[in-house]
């Protein structure tokens, strides 16, 4: 279980990380998105305790990762493939992992088929592609049957079949009840898969909340209405607790109330509909818009739910 508190990275006179406190949540995949230089590495880096915050706190059930016993069984994670030694096999560089943590070599081979390099594991990683290193990477990150793996940009460098795998892989292990936190400045990379995100930008966090959250809490999502008569129709939904609006003579768009609602209220009333159509924003809109400031997410924190959202 990680936890931040108002944690903030400095690095001379620049922010890298700036006040953020976050609980990343077992049993589900939560997306961890930001633009170039927003942080996302630092703040892994610091729950790793390869750097520390400048203020604030990060614990990893309840202790600085520094003084966990036996971590690689706490947090399993992924910050640079092209720290691992590319003299080594991946079977060397496995059962190096492996001896330093306390581990049984069985569960190298467990590893190297589950990440899908059997076939290459005697031949040395400097001929591998960027690809076939994330995938070393990742069976080094799950070495300890960790309850937390934290991967920073995992899909860089995969390719399609390798995308979706790793993306089955992710879920099964929130699917045994592990907290996943993948980075990417991606959220189209992430999507399909993250039940919760957390964006940062420029050391700021901007959104913490589910992913069906992010969509209805859009003040963007509105049903447009046609009907014959409109002006009746406006004061019946505002009535039965509908936000109206009229934006040109003849069409409303309205909030707060389901398409479906509307048109049993208007059928009631005896007034005809000609067009209810749902308006949804993409996820991708809602991320950009986020990113560029121009929505306020900040109310939407969730900080302080401890329960995990599955879909
Ligand atoms: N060791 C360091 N010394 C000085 N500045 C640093 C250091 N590490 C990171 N920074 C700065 O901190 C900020 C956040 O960087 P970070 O690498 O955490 O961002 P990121 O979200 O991971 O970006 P990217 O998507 O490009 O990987 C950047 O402005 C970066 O230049
Ligand atoms: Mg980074």
């Amino acid at each position: 279980m990680i936890q931040l508190s108002n944690m903030t990275k400095r690095f001379a006179d620049k922010i890298a990380v700036n006040d953020i406190s976050l609980y990343i949540h077992p049993g589900v995949v939560t997306g961890f998105l930001g633009p170039n230089g927003a942080g996302k590495t630092t703040t892994m880096r610091v729950i790793l305790g390869l750097a520390a915050p400048t203020s604030g706190s990060v614990s990893v059930n309840g202790k600085p990762y520094g003084s966990l016993e036996r971590p690689l069984s706490k947090i399993g994670a992924t910050i640079d493939s092209s720290a691992i030694d590319t003299r080594l096999t991946p079977r060397q560089h496995l059962s190096i992992l492996a001896t330093a943590a306390g581990i049984n070599k069985n569960r190298v081979d467990e590893l190297l088929s589950l990440v899908g390099l059997q076939k290459v594991s005697d031949k040395k990683i400097g001929e591998f592609s960027l690809g076939m290193k994330q995938r070393i990477s990742i069976a080094g990150a799950l070495i300890g049957n960790p309850e937390t793996i934290m991967m920073d940009e995992p899909f860089n460098g995969l390719d399609v079949e390798g995308i979706h795998w790793l993306r089955t892989l992710l879920r099964d292990l929130a699917k045994q009840g592990k907290a996943v936190l993948i980075s990417s400045h991606l959220l189209s990379e992430i999507q399909e898969i993250a039940d919760r995100i957390i964006v940062l930008v420029r050391g700021k966090l901007i959104a913490d909340m589910s992913m069906s959250e992010m969509q209805e809490k859009s003040f963007r999502s509105y049903v447009q209405v046609q009907s014959n008569n409109i002006s009746e129709l406006k004061r019946i939904l505002a009535e039965n607790g509908a936000q109206v609006y009229m934006p040109e003579s003849g069409i409303l768009h309205v909030r707060k109330m389901t398409a479906r609602r509307i048109g049993d209220i208007a059928f009631t009333n005896g007034i005809r509909i000609y067009e209810l159509v749902n308006y949804q924003p993409s996820l991708e809109q809602l991320f950009s818009e986020m990113v560029d400031g121009k929505t306020d997410y900040k109310g939407l924190n969730l900080n302080q739910d401890k329960g995990a959202t599955k879909k």
